[in-house]
């Protein structure tokens, strides 16, 4: 392992005024996202869907640090021929791919799960080191609700991503360690507080244990949040206080990244979580965006499968790159969505 090249890296995927665009869907999850819009989800629909944000030239060269790829993207060749990693490296940001194989139910802990995938993964990480990605990613999910997450969920998922970690960390791989605390459920946000705190205490004492080092990792956490089913709802100002709090609680400063995840917020709510943050400034890592639904609702609208509006498609995501790369600042106005939408 070569620990400076990996903090290079890892210092890239959060340099200033940049994020990460979670473009890794799998297959179910994007069939999802593209029955909404009324498109079928086919190997050719879903590569012309990402080639268009991979090609809005502006968005990935300004505000895009590094995308997460989907097995299937990283073997896909563009339209012309070009491969899609390719297309990304040309406009300067790091292709990076997603590793783990989802979740399965995790045995004596009903209603939780675990994510799978650490089989043979030091064999796949060679093979997609040499097509190109350069970081990874790896998805653990806690689940809230009445009498969970247990302990034994924690601790297992936190295992599985040191695991992870490690392995990518041999492979010369940048791991994104991402223990996502769900926002599905009723609890308020100090419940979010409360089992992050768990997730995040754990997560670093398994990464401690298995010798991940923390200078060649990025980070990508949930905010403390109230769950989407809370009638109590934080405000914007709380969100960014506790997330801060929590952050600056449990995570080392030796770590040079966070990305978090949109986890179903609304594309303006995690904008204005992240710029919020910024403003209260102070922070010992970079802090910045890794979005997979809140960058990408709006261009997916845009687009819906239709070759005349990839143009509309690509200026919809070049808007909300550039409004997370303002609020990765703490230079985003509300106002600046207003005169989008005008
Ligand atoms: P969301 O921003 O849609 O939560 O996706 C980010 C991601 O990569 C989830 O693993």
């Amino acid at each position: 392992m070569n620990l400076a090249d990996l903090n290079k890296v890892a210092r890239a995927m959060v340099a200033p005024g940049k994020g990460i665009l979670a473009a890794d869907e799998s297959s179910g999850t994007i069939k999802k996202r593209f029955d909404v819009i009324g498109v079928e989800s086919t190997e050719d629909s879903r590569r012309d869907y990402r080639e268009m944000m991979f090609r809005a030239k502006d968005a990935m060269t300004n505000y895009i640090s590094g995308v997460i790829l989907y097995d299937e993207t990283i073997w896909q060749k563009a339209k012309d021929g070009t491969p899609l990693v390719k297309v990304i490296e040309q406009a300067g940001a790091i292709p990076g791919i997603k590793v783990d194989e989802g979740t399965q139910a995790l045995p004596g802990c009903p209603g939780e799960l675990i994510t799978v995938g650490l089989d043979k993964l030091a064999e796949r990480l060679k093979k997609y080191y040499e097509q190109g990605a350069r970081f990874a990613k790896w998805r653990a999910v806690i689940d809230v609700g009445n009498g969970i997450p247990s302990a034994t969920a924690i601790h297992t998922n936190a295992h599985a991503l040191a695991r992870y970690a490690a392995l990518c960390q041999a492979a010369q791989i940048v791991p994104i360690v991402e223990p996502e605390v769900l926002m599905d459920g009723d609890h308020d946000i100090d419940r979010c507080y409360e089992v992050t705190e768990h997730v995040l205490r754990k997560t670093f004492q398994e990464l401690y244990e298995q010798r991940v080092a923390l200078e060649g990792m990025v980070l990508k956490p949930n905010m403390a949040i109230a769950g989407k089913k809370s009638p109590k709802q934080a405000s914007v100002a709380e969100v960014a206080e506790k997330t801060i709090k929590l952050l600056k609680s449990w995570v080392p400063s030796a770590v040079p990244g966070i990305a978090f995840l949109s986890g179903g917020q609304s594309d303006e709510d995690a904008t204005a979580h992240l710029d919020a943050m910024h403003r209260i400034g102070g922070l010992p890592w970079g802090l910045t965006f890794s979005y997979g639904r809140a960058l990408q609702a709006a261009p997916q609208k845009a687009w819906s499968g239709k070759a005349e509006n990839v143009a509309a498609g690509q200026q919809a995501f070049t808007h909300r790159a550039q409004m997370n790369s303002l609020a990765s600042k703490g230079e985003w106005k509300a106002d600046l969505e207003k005169k989008k939408a005008a």
